[in-house]
């Protein structure tokens, strides 16, 4: 298939790519290198030894995606493009409703002006809020708690709306639990702007002396340790549910929501003993407040991906800080590009 990735460069995107070339598929990428570098694709091509087509443009800029779409003949979408950060979100909404929502509603446009109806959208578990049960399943209600969240739950409703009005679209939103993680060789990874605002990134750069230690955000909660468990999913399992989609999508109802997690947590001290494992050094950790808006606990039901897409997760705990630490000793620095430096939060929203 012809495939077309908005936000292609970017952590999650560079792998897809790859994945996809690996399994044979042709890749369009597009990214305004907001958050990304061309580094991460050069390497994607190295690794699989195939070539791909990367465009810098914007997701908003519907002149620019007109043009992809006349110059190839596109079969199906992945669309990653967006900002993601929670904090920041709160901060910045106009930024984030304008990237994520106004963004996404131009390539919808286009698309359909194009006549590709065939879509993968990545969502995220944030769209759930906070768990009035848990394991979660698809049809918890949805009820974000953050800009960010509810960027991601218009963009799902705006697809909703969509597919009622015109049934030949064919569209899966993926909702992303916690990916972690890198690809094996090292070669490609997350490379976050400034202070990493994800635990794993965080872990990775005090294992390498480059911040002091970790603070763990609150261990009083209802778990065994008492710190936060998440459904943390490697990276390259992420990348695999992608393919799987793209075989299923006409297969699929017209719109249909899949969780992609391992649909298993773990806590924040039993992620620092497995980065330990990993790395063979103590991580220095201190427990400071809990951070607003975090939950006790958040872990998915998979099994409607293993159904409809017949994807599970494959790779452990152990193997996803493993590849981290292989990514961050490579790299220690990223890319070792100038990006545009995050937008100023304030401290009480990050933390
Ligand atoms: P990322 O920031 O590494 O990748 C996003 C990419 O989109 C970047 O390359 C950025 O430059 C690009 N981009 C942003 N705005 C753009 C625009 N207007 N036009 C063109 N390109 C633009 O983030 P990621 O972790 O790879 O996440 C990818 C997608 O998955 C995002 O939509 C994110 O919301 C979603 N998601 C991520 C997580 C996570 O924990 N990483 C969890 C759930 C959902
Ligand atoms: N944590 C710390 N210290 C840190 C960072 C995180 O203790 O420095 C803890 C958090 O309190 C939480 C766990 O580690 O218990 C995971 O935190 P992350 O920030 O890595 O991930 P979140 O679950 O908070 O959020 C992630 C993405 C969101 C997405 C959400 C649900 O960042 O974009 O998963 O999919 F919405």
């Amino acid at each position: 298939m012809n495939v077309m990735i908005t936000g292609g460069t970017g952590y999650i995107g560079s792998h897809i790519c790859l994945q996809l070339l690996e399994a044979g598929h042709d890749v369009i990428a597009i990214d305004n290198f907001a958050n990304s570098s061309a580094v991460a694709l050069e390497r994607v091509k190295a690794l699989c030894g195939r070539s791909m087509d990367v465009v810098t443009g914007d997701i908003r800029d519907d002149a620019i995606l007109r043009l992809l779409f006349q110059r190839h003949q596109v079969d199906a979408v992945i669309h990653m493009a967006g900002l993601k950060a929670v904090g920041e979100s709160s901060a910045y909404p106009l930024e984030y409703y304008d990237n994520n929502v106004a963004g996404s509603i131009t390539l919808f446009r286009v698309m359909q002006e194009a006549r590709v109806k065939r879509l993968i959208f990545s969502s995220s578990a944030t769209v759930y809020g906070k768990p009035k049960f848990l394991p979660l399943t698809e049809e918890h209600p949805l009820e974000p708690t953050n800009t960010y969240g509810r960027t991601k739950l218009a963009v799902e409703q705006i697809l909703g709306d969509l597919c009622h009005a015109d049934p030949e679209w064919r569209v899966i939103m993926l909702r992303y639990f916690n990916p972690i993680g890198a690809h094996p060789s090292g070669a490609i990874g997350e490379d976050p702007r400034g202070i990493p605002n994800n635990l794993l990134p965080f872990i990775a750069q005090v294992a390498t002396g480059r911040r002091e230690r970790l603070t763990i955000y609150g261990d009083d909660y209802d778990t065994p340790d008492g710190t936060g468990i998440r459904d943390y999913v490697h990276v390259l399992d992420v990348a695999d549910s992608h393919v799987a989609a793209l075989e299923h999508l006409s297969k699929v109802d017209l719109l249909t929501a899949v969780n992609v997690g391992t649909g298993r947590g773990f806590t924040v001290r039993e992620v620092v003993a497995a980065f330990e494992r990993a790395c063979g050094r103590p991580i220095r950790c201190v427990v400071a407040a809990r951070r607003r808006g975090d939950v006790d606990a958040c872990y998915a039901e998979t099994g409607l991906a293993a159904r409809i897409l017949e994807w599970t997760a494959k790779r452990d705990l152990d193997m996803m800080c493993a590849d981290v630490w292989r990514w961050q000793q490579q790299n220690p620095d990223g890319y070792e590009v100038q990006k545009s430096p995050p937008l100023e939060v304030a401290s009480t929203d990050r933390h």
